[in-house]
């Protein structure tokens, strides 16, 4: 909560009743500002937004009751206490109909408008705190809008089309699923969206990221333990399979768990039960089981990785979310609910795409999957200028032409042995790619004169 607002303004035409009342709030720790007209009043009050204005309703310049309509219609949290002569007892009753907090009449005690101010500014700064509290509770409600739209995946192009329908055949089973697919393609979006469909979507879906734990920690996470079980074992814990009855237990990363562990998991698929560390009780599992990997299946078990009976066990459903290379007709309408979603968060109007941008979008081949075209659309929202995304806004590699972008993958993942053509188109390639495409700076790092690269280029159909 913010600090308590001590500001009081005091908006009098009589001189020595201002300077008064300001020594006197002043020596009592509030800051009193003044002002000698209802004009320079409101400047004040727009500036510095007291807690509470000390106002006369005879001013020179306004109508003492209008100022304070305007004063609650401007600034409603505003107390307003009414400096009133002597006489005008029915001007003071009226202010309080109009939303004055309090009135007191000249010339007053200073015990009593002290405890009059204290008062008015407890009231204020409640009214404060619930209106940050309703603020809170409205940025709360927008976020989970948004948590919201991250729930509908796009499943647009054919492939994705029929991972849906086969999502949707067997999601109410309790069949065992093994998602594999690249880094970032949507594996943990399709658990969501099975345990979703499933029988069991009233449960929150249990996840463990089996690369994030440490290795001898997994264990104890999932199948949980009794107090006591080993040192450190303070109080029972009760574990994932237990948190995951009723519900999906969603194991990502399955080919980083240990294989011993491996075997022991598998167990617990066959005969549904299991045993807390350094417990005597055997308890029954009640979860389905939806397991990722984004290493290639044949590699994970002939690294013996995964262990091939619990992969048998696993993959009863099989889902290999291809890449998103290619399955192109989805970039644009992710590209459409990743735009939205950003300009949502960032309260921009949502930007338009510029058509070489995204043609860029399309070229690209998104080695990090759906997860880079969403950071790239996200950092585009956040530097697009009126209301446009043009190439500029895009990462550099995505900017760069396709035959650079060859290069620059071929460098990451250079295969085993080339022929000697391939390495002279890679070593151009290269060339051109640090050169900018600039091809008489191509020559030069390659030592052939211009015409020479130009004849290479077109035997490698290389385009720039
Ligand atoms: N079909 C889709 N529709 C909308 N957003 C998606 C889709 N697929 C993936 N995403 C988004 O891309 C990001 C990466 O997805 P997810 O975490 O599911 O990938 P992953 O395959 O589990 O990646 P990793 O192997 O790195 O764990 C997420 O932010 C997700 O919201
Ligand atoms: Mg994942």
């Amino acid at each position: 909560m913010s600090a308590p607002n001590r500001r009081i303004l005091i908006i009098d035409d009589e001189r020595p009743i201002l300077l008064t009342l300001e020594a006197l709030l002043g020596r009592h720790g509030y800051q009193p500002e003044t002002a000698a007209t209802a004009a320079y009043g409101l400047k004040v009050l727009k500036n510095s937004s007291p807690a509470l204005v000390l106002l006369d309703l005879q001013l020179p310049d306004a109508e003492g009751l209008e100022m304070l309509d305007q004063i609650k219609r401007e600034h409603p949290e505003t107390q307003v206490i009414i400096l009133t002569a002597h006489d005008s007892l029915n001007n003071a009753i009226e202010s309080i109909k109009r939303g004055a907090y309090h009135f007191i009449s000249k010339p007053y005690a200073p015990e009593e408008l002290l405890s009059l101010v204290e008062r008015a500014l407890e009231k204020q700064s409640l009214l404060r705190e619930t209106q940050e509290l309703r603020q809170k509770t409205v940025q709360l409600e927008k976020r989970l809008e948004l948590a919201e739209t991250r729930l509908a995946p796009v499943f647009k192009s054919k492939m994705m089309q029929e991972i849906q329908e086969l999502i949707t055949a067997m999601a109410p089973s309790d069949a065992n699923v093994l998602i594999t697919g690249e880094s970032g393609v949507g594996k943990e979006v399709i658990a969501n969206v099975i345990h979703s469909h499933s029988r069991r979507a009233a449960k929150p879906m249990v996840k463990l990221n089996c690369a994030a734990f440490p290795q001898a920690m997994i264990e104890s996470e999932l199948f949980g333990y009794v107090k006591g079980a080993f040192t450190g074992a303070v109080n029972d814990f009760s574990g994932m399979i237990a948190e995951a009855s009723g519900s999906t237990l969603f194991l990502d990363e399955i080919s980083e768990m240990p294989p011993d562990l491996q075997t022991r998991f598998l167990r617990v698929l066959q005969e549904r039960e299991y045993r807390p560390l350094g417990s005597t009780k055997t308890l029954k599992a009640d979860f389905r089981v939806v397991a990722a990997t984004n290493r290639p299946i044949a590699q994970a078990l002939s690294e013996n990785r995964l262990r091939a009976d619990l992969y048998y066990r696993l993959n009863t459903f099989q889902i290999e979310l291809p890449p998103l290379r290619e399955r192109k007709e989805d970039i644009p309408p992710l590209v459409a609910s990743f735009l939205k979603r950003f300009a949502q968060q960032l309260g921009k109007p949502e930007p338009e795409i510029a058509r070489e941008a995204f043609q860029k979008l399309l070229d690209y081949s998104w080695p990090g999957n759906v997860r880079e075209l969403q950071n790239a659309m996200e950092y585009a929202v956040v530097l697009a200028r009126k209301n446009e995304i043009t190439i500029k806004e895009l990462p550099s590699e995505v900017q760069l032409p396709v035959a650079l972008q060859q290069i620059e993958r071929g460098n990451s993942q250079s295969s085993g042995t080339q022929n000697l053509e391939d390495l002279e188109r890679n070593a151009i390639l290269q060339a051109l790619a640090q050169s900018h495409g600039n091809k008489k700076k191509a020559a030069q790092i390659l030592g052939i004169q211009r015409p020479t690269l130009y004849n290479k280029l077109k035997r490698y159909a290389i385009e720039l």
